[in-house]
């Protein structure tokens, strides 16, 4: 039977009532993928690409289910702040769901492509002169006030139960528990609800035991590692430019009892990995996503990890969502002129 998507496949772990018609673009079931030679040593190194998601981010899972409750509860709107992909999500599954969608987004510092998404698929799009803390400030003022409309950030549990599909899927896929499982850190909802999906699965028998948690923020962004909230958050990676992340305690939680932790890297080394990953193992995956890579080579430089372990990271979000970074970082086409002997010379330079 073909894949119905987190809530129908999953719905024994979600706390969802029976009567609410699943809101569902089929996300979910993710490739896991290998990738060989990239960590030294004996350790293994899998991709959980996110980005395979309908809207190209791990935010479908958690918006499928959001929606699905929020339908159910009788919302007529969702509105959400967002750094780009919770508002692509948002907009997409409230288009689905019936429902209308507004997203408050920090003016000029949100990606294209997730721009794009959002006010194709009809989202109200409000540019906040802003950051994304101050955006999250005011929907939260507004629903305090409007019970007809829900709010679909991951303060919403509903988010969190969704997103901790992703973990029972790595656990599926691999048949166990991996060692280390890393991850971007923005607004500290995903790692949050990995962790809960890692004990849930394994309190339901399903594996002996869970993963060590490893967290990373983009340097300037890094709340969690200096523990303090970061006034003026800046970093190329936009999708986790968040200086006050609501999750703040779970992720605490998260790295603490798992014996993990919370980690930044420079915006020159999420760029380095961002290349990597599509120059040597083929996957475009946005800036953020790459945060997670650069984090795990990072602790394997400095001799943080164990020799024999199995790392899954999770590329959160598609490439494609953030061209401008890659044409930046990758530069123009080149010319040629259409003559074989001009087209013959530029592969010889290219292969030399
Ligand atoms: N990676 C990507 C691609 C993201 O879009 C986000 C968050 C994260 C990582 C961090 O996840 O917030 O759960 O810690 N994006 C949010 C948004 C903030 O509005 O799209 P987190």
């Amino acid at each position: 039977m073909s894949w119905r998507g987190v809530v129908e496949e999953f719905r024994g772990f979600l706390p969802l009532d029976a009567a609410w018609e699943p809101v569902s673009l089929r996300e979910g079931n993710t490739p896991l993928i290998p990738v060989p030679g990239l960590l030294g040593g004996e350790r293994e190194l899998y991709l959980k690409f996110e980005g395979m998601n309908p809207t190209g981010s791990f935010k479908d899972r958690g918006m499928a289910v959001a929606v699905t409750a929020a339908r159910g509860q009788g919302a007529r709107i969702t509105v959400c702040a967002s750094t780009g992909n919770t508002a692509a999500a948002a907009a997409a599954y409230s288009a689905r769901a019936g429902l209308r969608s507004v997203v408050v987004i920090p003016e000029g510092k949100i990606a294209r492509g997730k721009l794009a998404q959002s006010l194709l698929y009809g989202a109200a799009v409000l540019a906040l002169e802003g950051n994304f803390d101050a955006a999250l400030a005011l929907v939260r003022r507004l629903v305090e006030r409007r019970p007809d409309v829900a709010l679909v950030n991951s303060v919403n549990p509903y988010r969190l139960e969704g997103q901790k599909t992703a973990a029972f899927e790595v656990v599926d896929a691999l048949g166990g528990v991996p060692d280390y499982l890393a991850i971007p850190v923005g607004n500290a909802g995903n790692i949050t609800a990995y962790w809960k999906g890692f004990r849930e699965y394994r309190d339901a028998g399903r594996t002996p035991g869970v993963p060590c948690m490893l967290g990373f923020q983009a340097e300037g962004a890094a709340p969690l590692v200096r523990g303090v909230p970061v006034e003026h958050p800046e970093t190329v990676a936009t999708a986790i430019r968040i200086g006050n992340p609501a999750s703040w305690q779970g992720a605490v939680a998260a790295a603490r009892d798992s014996g993990g932790g919370i980690f930044s890297v420079t915006d020159a080394q999420i760029l380095a990995a961002y290349r990597l990953l599509a120059s040597r193992v083929g996957i475009f995956a946005e800036p953020a996503s790459a945060a997670a890579l650069a984090g795990v080579l990072q602790l394997e430089r400095t001799g943080r990890l164990a020799p024999r372990a199995r790392v899954v990271a999770v590329l959160t979000g598609h490439g494609l969502k953030d061209p401008d970074t890659a044409i930046d970082q990758a530069g123009a086409p080149r010319h040629v002129s259409a003559e074989v002997d001009a087209l013959e010379e530029a592969v010889d330079h290219w292969s030399a």
